[in-house]
């Protein structure tokens, strides 16, 4: 069965925009990424929106829905009273570039920034070899189809703009933390390599990115809080002191 919903959604581009108010059917089933493209073959067709599986795995439909970071296309119509307004606005934390589509090259840069898998020196691709326990340790980060939500919602760059440049954000969080935790990773500063480059002392834990992840990843409980105290561990461990002191001479 189909009703007539009430929608608002963000029209404009970098130099500014506003919320325009439309009202459109829905039917039974649909998402809201469905009610886009609706919108798009009738009374707006040159409303501009990412998106490309429809399925909840390439991250590009990325927005936010009434306040919330999430994916377009896995927000049911049916989370939503008949007489609620849906209001549709671009990722805060980036560039907007037109109408729902943002500039998400921050975490390109990012991704750029962080050391590749090193693969242990003398052994040939197709010979690293690895236990099953390990493999699976970090499987959950993954599954990470790179939506960037919780970069968007992380509040250390969504109302920081200057904080941008020292802080990577979570996605990148569980990277370094993947790659910690990959036994044939020939490099041994991933800890350090976190703290001092990628600004992990600057996340306080506040879970906001674990919470709007469609993956499910426990990004700050799996990630964050282990590296947090592997670098502190080393840091204060006695024998890592005695030998820095001992190695130094
Ligand atoms: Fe998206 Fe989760 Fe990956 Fe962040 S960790 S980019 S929220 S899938
Ligand atoms: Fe940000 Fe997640 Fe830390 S939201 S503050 S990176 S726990
Ligand atoms: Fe691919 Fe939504 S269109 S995740």
């Amino acid at each position: 069965m189909a009703t007539k919903r009430q929608f608002r959604v963000w029209r404009g581009d970098d130099t500014g925009g506003q919320l325009e108010d439309f009202e459109i059917e829905v039917k039974e089933g649909e998402v809201v990424l469905d009610i886009i493209h609706r919108l798009q073959a009738t009374e707006a067709p040159d409303l501009a929106c990412r998106w490309n599986c429809k399925a909840g795995k390439c991250g590009s439909c990325s927005m936010e829905i009434n306040g919330l970071p999430r994916l377009g296309c896995m927000t049911r119509m049916s989370t939503f009273t008949e007489e609620e307004t849906v209001t549709i606005t671009p990722l805060r934390t980036f560039p907007v570039i037109r109408d729902l589509v943002t500039d998400v090259s921050f975490n390109y840069e990012k991704a750029r920034e962080t050391p590749a898998f090193a693969p242990p020196v003398g052994v040939a691709p197709g010979d690293y070899r690895m236990q099953q326990i390990d493999v699976e340790r970090s499987q959950e980060f993954r599954k990470c189809i790179e939506c960037f939500l919780c970069q968007n919602t992380c509040h250390v760059v969504r109302d920081h703009e200057d904080n941008k440049e020292a802080f990577s954000g979570p996605r990148y969080f569980i990277r370094a933390a993947e790659l910690d935790m990959h036994p044939l990773d020939a490099r041994t500063d991933r800890k350090d390599y976190a703290v001092e480059e990628q600004g992990l002392g600057m996340c306080n834990i506040t879970k906001c990115c674990t919470e709007v992840c469609p993956e499910h990843i426990k990004i700050t409980d799996n990630a964050i809080i282990p590296m947090k105290e592997r670098a502190v561990d080393r840091k204060y461990d006695p024998l890592v002191w005695l030998g820095s002191k001992i190695f130094r001479r």
